[in-house]
């Protein structure tokens, strides 16, 4: 497999984000984010481990942009603290924030790389969440404002922009489950957090598009290749209602087509928190859609799951590869992910914004010969490549991640760098799947 067959436009990057590289969480002024009120309580995160100092990329982006340009990687995708823009999310701007992501973006900008931020990768400033957070209608104006003050801070060397990260998972993880900040639980607090993701996220993208009528933007989603566990009606049922749920919920507004929920008719509790003109302001036409998919889902019918009738079918209960997320070991899902988002005529071009794997890496003789991840990216891009000979308007893909970094609730055990971390030490080892992308990039 040869770089060339994707075409010269296409675009390779890897991805971060500001929570799990940063560190320096209460620095030059930042204020606390939910993340960081939810790794200080307890039970919260494995190990009770937090993001104090995670990769020290506050300090030490400069060496980690050096690794991203040795590994001739043209395209850095970075998240922006909301906190250390607007320690209270809103009103006074912390000046030192905007000096950090300016020399951030002039960093990349120095060495030829060019930089993609993501406005929200999950870390709402705490006093929102103190407001009520997602689930108050107002954090539409307060997203709206703080885009704002991004578009024109850092507009003039962007290119390329992401409204959001993943809405799926911190409103299921963050506002339903309970497991990621800022551990809310239940529909209650679920759908609102998602009606106003969806109006933040189209409300962003208008603000990004009119203040930089030349720059890209996207936003970002959580999905997953989903199967049912049998060929019978209720498992089949079942998966679509999953599918429902995991893949078109978020995204489906956002293109125009309503919440997708007529066939679970639970989610028909989200028009409560509608509003007249909520349906049209829903929609924005997004420049690109970013895919971000690590593994596929097996889905049974369950009578016990309250609401969707439908249950996961654990990989280790399946009987194959494991991840140290105790996902399966699936890179040829992003075939049928890539082939099911072509088929929304509304997507104008799709890049692969995060894909990946963590393994039990163990650095040997100084190296890390990190096989697994390796042939996970190179099986996934063959199979994106197929998807794109195929038509599909698939145009970039960005590895998640650069360096091994602190894992949200699962903290710092499961490694998806392409460069090992030492914790300890923060002394960064490229592993063979970074050397792998690096000459294959080359
Ligand atoms: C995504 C998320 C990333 C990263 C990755 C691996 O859902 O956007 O922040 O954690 O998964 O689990």
């Amino acid at each position: 497999m040869d770089k060339d067959l994707f075409g010269k436009d296409f675009k390779w990057g890897v991805s971060t984000a500001a929570f799990q590289i940063e560190g320096s969480c209460f620095s030059d002024g930042k204020g606390a984010s939910i993340w960081d009120t939810f790794t200080a309580r307890k039970g919260k995160v494995h190990g009770g481990q937090h993001a104090g100092l995670a990769c020290d990329f506050y300090n030490l982006y400069e060496k980690d942009l050096d690794l991203v340009k040795t590994l001739n990687i043209p395209n850095f995708r970075f998240s922006i603290a909301w906190s250390r823009i607007l320690p209270f999310g809103k009103g006074s701007v912390n000046q030192k924030g905007l000096d950090f992501y300016n020399r951030l973006i002039d960093a990349c900008l120095e060495r030829g790389i060019d930089p993609w931020p993501t406005l929200y990768h999950w870390d709402l400033p705490q006093a929102l969440e103190d407001l009520g957070g997602w689930t108050n209608r107002d954090v539409v104006e307060w997203f709206s404002a703080y885009t704002d003050i991004c578009a024109r801070n850092f507009g003039d060397r962007v290119g390329h922009w992401m409204v959001m990260n993943e809405p799926m998972v911190f409103t299921g993880a963050g506002h339903f489950l309970g497991v990621h900040a800022p551990g809310r639980t239940g529909l209650k607090n679920f759908f609102p957090a998602v009606h106003h993701a969806v109006l933040s996220m189209a409300a962003g993208g208008r603000i990004l598009k009119e203040s930089q009528p030349h720059a890209e933007i996207g936003t970002t989603f959580s999905c997953s290749h989903i199967e049912p566990y049998s060929q019978r009606s209720w498992d089949v049922s079942a998966a679509n209602r999953a599918d429902i749920l995991f893949n078109r919920l978020l995204i489906e507004p956002v293109l125009g087509m309503g919440y997708p929920d007529k066939e679970v008719s639970v989610m028909k509790g989200i028009r409560k928190y509608m509003l007249p003109g909520d349906e049209e302001n829903m929609t924005f036409d997004f420049d690109f859609i970013g895919i971000q998919t690590y593994t596929r889902e097996v889905i049974r019918y369950s009578f016990l799951t309250p609401y969707l009738h439908a249950k996961l079918v654990k990989a280790e209960k399946r009987k194959v590869p494991l991840t140290t997320m105790k996902w399966e070991v699936y890179p040829e899902g992003i075939y049928p992910i890539i082939k099911k988002y072509s088929q929304y005529k509304q997507i104008r071009k799709i890049y692969i914004t995060e894909n990946g794997a963590a393994f039990p890496d163990v650095v040997m003789g100084g190296a890390v010969d990190d096989q697994e991840r390796l042939s996970f990216i190179r099986t996934s891009l063959q199979e994106l490549l197929k998807a794109r000979k195929e038509g599909c308007p698939v145009e970039g893909y960005f590895v998640w991640t650069l360096t091994d970094n602190f894992e949200w609730a699962e903290g710092y055990h499961p490694r998806f760098g392409l460069v090992h971390v030492d914790f300890e030490t923060q002394e960064r080892r490229v592993k063979s799947s970074g050397k792998w992308y690096r000459d294959f990039l080359k």
